[in-house]
């Protein structure tokens, strides 16, 4: 089968009036439609219950983006069985045409990405570049999940021994529960799942429940694409009610998780535990936090390392797993470089997502409290030179916020905040910066600013993190380019988006016979 080769979805350019025309039209005729009610999806039927859940408008809180049925134990119990049930057939079914359905999904994505990208706005607090590489990744998932699976269907190569035919294939694990975060709501719960279900598994989709309306428009796709029933069921519901149940199921073989280091945790001890019926070790994908932080040294083009700086830390207002919410610059810069990032910083619009303002709200109201508590923290801890409190809106808009003079083991320097608060430090040599950076728990995306190769090589060596870039942002990395995860506290380093990752969803089978 030939088929066309990879290439990354192309971000949409909103400086040319039609495109900016189009996103502004998607935007009305996705607001005309919100507050709509939308139900679980069981064995390919809805199920709409009783009680509910509101996903709100972030950035103005008073609008309800859809009204979304909540699972409980005994749904989640009849997903778990209608799963369980598809897996039987789902699995002899040839890669090639599971991979069609991504393929035929993407195309679909791809005619609509205005639309979904306005869904991201409203749910989620997106500005409008944001939203659109939100779709972008989701449909490169999908463009590149389908191919790797077809490439993994094919007998493996073995080394050949005279009188018996060997082969090996990969097959499926079987039902997995897929766990998905808010920040990258459409790209990282598709990928998730279409991982899963392109390698043969069948999948209980349970999305955050700050965004689960965007997870019920995946799932209306995949249903407009024919999938066919119980393969993909979708159980939105409260993480510690139906989350746990779901981990310690006795028939659940894998969780694909992506959130929290906390709850990464408390899903990795659990799976440890063997339940009366199980039948094997439940093995475990999960991709946690960061403390991701960006290098100066002496040597850096100053201008292009603020401006790298500003765009990691503040870029979705600091709420991605990747954000560089830590700048060790060295001292012979430092003050030049400083000046710089607090001109940008505070030339940064707080707004509507709508409006397309470059900063919007942070997701709801627990993060808007813990961040705000953490800024108090970091008055306490380093000089404020940015921001430092809330900002206007009908929403949760936090100022960026920049703190100089940030030591090492500060707090702010080590605990994810996972909101638009960036902390300064001050190295004496570039060796003293690379500890700083690697002085974490964490370890998920960093970035070096050099024109020194050999500072370069030895960051190469030594800034321990799964993501590491020169002369560049430490957010935005892309499918196939830079396989994403990280090291410690980070996760699994599943690699999500490489070549690798797909085998975390498949056992490889040798069946040799005597010729
Ligand atoms: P979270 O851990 O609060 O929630 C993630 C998911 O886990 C949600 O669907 C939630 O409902 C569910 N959950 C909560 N309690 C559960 C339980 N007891 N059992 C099972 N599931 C449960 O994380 P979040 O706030 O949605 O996302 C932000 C976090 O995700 C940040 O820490 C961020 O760094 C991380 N993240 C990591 C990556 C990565 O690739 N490493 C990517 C995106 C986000
Ligand atoms: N993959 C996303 C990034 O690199 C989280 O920013």
């Amino acid at each position: 089968m030939s088929m066309i080769e990879f290439r990354n979805e192309p971000f949409t350019d909103f400086t040319v009036p039609a495109n900016a025309r189009a996103m502004e039209s998607a935007l009305q005729s996705v607001k005309a439609g919100l507050g709509r009610a939308y139900p679980l999806y069981i064995d390919g039927e809805a199920v709409f219950t009783e009680r509910t859940s509101d996903s709100k408008n972030p950035g103005q809180t008073s609008q309800v983006v859809g009204v979304v049925s909540q699972a409980d134990k005994t749904l989640a119990e009849n997903a778990m069985r209608a799963a369980r049930y598809a897996f039987e057939t789902w699995r002899f079914v040839e890669p090639s045409v599971r991979a069609g359905y991504l393929f035929k999904a993407a195309a679909i994505m791809r005619r609509r990405k205005f639309e979904y990208a306005a869904w991201l706005v409203y749910e989620v607090g997106k500005n409008w570049a944001e939203a659109d590489a939100d779709v972008a990744e989701a449909i490169d998932f999908l463009e590149f999940y389908g191919r790797e699976a077809i490439r993994l269907g094919q007998d493996q190569p073995l080394v050949p021994l005279p009188g018996e035919d060997n082969r090996l294939t990969y097959i499926p694990l079987g039902v997995g529960i897929v766990i998905s975060p808010w920040n990258f709501p459409l790209a990282i719960m598709a990928g998730m799942t279409s991982a899963a279900i392109a390698t043969g598994n069948t999948v209980l989709l349970k999305p955050a429940s700050t965004s689960p309306v965007i997870a019920a428009k995946f799932v209306e796709l995949m249903r407009e694409v024919g999938l066919p029933a119980g393969v993909l069921n979708f159980v939105p519901g409260s993480g510690a009610e139906i989350g746990d149940y779901l981990v310690d199921h006795p028939h659940t073989r894998f969780v694909s998780f992506t959130g929290s280091r906390d709850v990464g945790l408390r899903i990795h001890e659990r799976l440890g535990k063997t339940h009366p019926g199980q039948l094997w070790i439940k093995r475990l994908v999960a991709e946690m936090g960061g403390k991701d932080g960006i290098v100066v040294d002496a040597s850096a083009d100053p201008e292009e390392a603020a401006t790298a700086i500003v765009q990691s830390a503040f870029g979705f207002q600091g709420q991605k797993c990747s954000a560089g919410s830590r700048a060790i610059v060295h001292q012979d810069v430092y003050d030049d470089v400083l000046r710089r990032i607090v001109e940008k910083t505070k030339a940064l619009a707080v707004g509507l997502p709508e409006t397309n303002a470059a900063i919007g709200p942070v997701i709801d109201e627990r993060a808007y409290e813990k961040i705000l508590d953490y800024i108090e923290i970091g008055k306490t801890e380093g000089r404020l030179v940015a921001g430092g409190g809330k900002a206007a809106g009908e929403g949760y808009y936090i100022e960026p916020t920049v703190f100089a003079e940030v030591a090492s083991g500060a707090r702010i320097m080590q605990e994810e905040i996972f909101g638009p608060v960036l902390a300064v430090c001050r190295a004496e040599s570039f060796k003293q910066a690379v500890d700083i950076f690697n002085n974490t728990e964490y370890g998920l995306t960093g970035a070096v600013f050099s024109s020194d190769r050999s500072q370069l090589e030895y960051a190469r060596r030594h800034m321990h993190c799964g993501n590491l870039y020169f002369n560049r942002k430490c957010t935005g990395a892309l499918v196939g380019v830079h396989p994403f995860g990280g090291f410690n506290m980070s996760g699994t380093d599943s690699k999500a988006g490489g070549r690798d990752y797909l085998q975390l969803f498949l056992q490889a089978k040798v069946v040799s016979e005597k010729l």
